[in-house]
């Protein structure tokens, strides 16, 4: 499974590529208004590209199809490693099958069922993204997402990765690991606590300091 980080913070980004624990980024307009600051949005995506090797996610604002495609273009053009997000609205496929047929990778985004994610992939998606959290906020259980859509793609063979996304904590990765998806994209904090368990550090804290109650026993022997 491959993790990217779904924000638009640099340090963050920084930190996460040189621990080498992520594939790609995913940004939304939500993240770019919080880490953007007074720079230029492009600014920020051209940033993001260059410190990370591999897909960056970058969404349009426009809701009509010629204007998703205007605008998608012009978001591939700031970096090879961009990836055209596009919310999944029936304009939306339209943009997707232009955008696709100009060679542009595209993510479909705010997908809730496994029939989107198939319209999504038949659009050419090169990404579809289930929103899981969003889904277990409004009483779903957003697993079923992942389930149908993984035996739907492989029914028919279809090459859309499934990014799981709005994940909220490391349950969402594991499970939706478990069940096929292809990525999980996650907040900084999530990430954290992937590495994490107590039993860790309890365990750590036990080999430490039964060496050195070992070291002083051979130095006193010595
Ligand atoms: O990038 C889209 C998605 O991951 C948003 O997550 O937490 O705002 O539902 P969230």
């Amino acid at each position: 499974m491959k993790f990217f980080l779904d924000t638009a913070n640099l340090a963050d980004i920084r930190w996460a590529t040189q621990a080498g624990l992520i594939d790609g980024i995913t940004t939304n307009p939500t993240t770019l208004a919080k880490f953007a600051g007074d720079v230029d949005p492009q600014d920020v995506l051209k940033e993001i590209c260059s410190l990370v090797d591999g897909p960056v996610s970058a969404e349009v604002v426009a809701v009509d199809a010629a204007g998703m495609y205007t605008e998608g273009r012009e978001l591939a053009h700031l970096a090879d490693n961009i990836v055209v997000k596009i919310p999944m609205l029936e304009e939306g496929m339209t943009a997707v099958r232009r955008l696709v047929a100009d060679g542009i990778k595209v993510n479909v985004t705010l997908a809730f069922s496994s029939v989107q994610c198939l319209i999504a992939a038949k659009a050419g998606a090169t990404y579809v993204s289930p929103f899981l959290g969003r889904l277990d906020d409004v009483g779903h259980d957003s697993m079923d997402v992942i389930r149908e859509t993984r035996t739907i793609f492989d029914n028919y063979g279809y090459e859309t990765e499934i990014l799981a996304a709005s994940i909220r904590h490391p349950r969402h990765v594991a499970e939706a690991a478990m069940l096929g998806a292809d990525v999980a994209t996650m907040p900084t904090e999530v990430l954290k606590k992937l590495l994490l368990h107590p039993l860790t550090d309890r365990g750590l804290d036990q080999f430490l300091n039964d060496w050195s109650k070992l070291a002083a026993r051979s130095k006193v022997g010595a």
